[in-house]
């Protein structure tokens, strides 16, 4: 397991090592905005009773937030949801014959009761998920609101001084 403090605040898992490329936009968004937190590959089916010790574990450890990327069937964020009650965030991992629209149905369409926040498929919806976790730890700790606000700001002076060719 990776980790960049023995406090994570966020927990990252991803169903298989093929969705690193996708998720290491979580981690690095997270470490933009200097979020404790731990990335992990566990699957739902491939590893479920890690599974269930890395979810209870991170939970017991402080951990505020999940979030799970998985592709194809996508049954990792719905069970990392069956085993805590913090906020979920899944992220649908484009890849297979149908390109995450899979992902995205299962993750979107959780039955009712358990809830997981469904982002986008791909990197964007990636990097939304840490961006989405810090908008949830900002609720508690100020530093996250300020570091999240001044993002807001730098993205509206970028969109605002661009100029083009016309
Ligand atoms: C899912 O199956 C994983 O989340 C991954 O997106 C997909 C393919 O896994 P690999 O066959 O590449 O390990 O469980």
């Amino acid at each position: 397991m990776a980790c960049s403090s023995d406090k994570p605040l966020v927990a990252v898992v991803m169903g298989s090592a093929s969705d690193w490329e996708t998720m290491e936009r979580t981690h690095k968004t997270l470490d933009t905005f200097g979020v404790p937190h731990c990335c992990r590959v566990l699957s739902a089916h491939r590893t479920p009773e890690l599974l269930a010790e890395f979810v209870r574990d991170a939970d017991a450890g402080g951990a505020e937030v999940f979030i799970a990327g998985a592709g194809l069937a996508a049954a990792l964020p719905g069970a990392v949801a069956a085993l805590t009650t913090r906020p979920v965030l899944g992220v649908p991992v484009q890849s297979g014959a149908l390109n995450g629209h899979d992902a995205l149905l299962a993750i979107a369409q959780m039955p009712s009761g358990i809830p997981v926040g469904a982002l986008a498929i791909g990197t964007g919806g990636a990097t939304n998920a840490a961006l989405l976790a810090v908008a949830i730890l900002a609720n508690k700790y100020p530093e996250y609101a300020l570091k999240l606000k001044q993002y807001r700001e730098e993205q509206a002076a970028k969109v605002a001084s661009t100029t083009l060719p016309c």
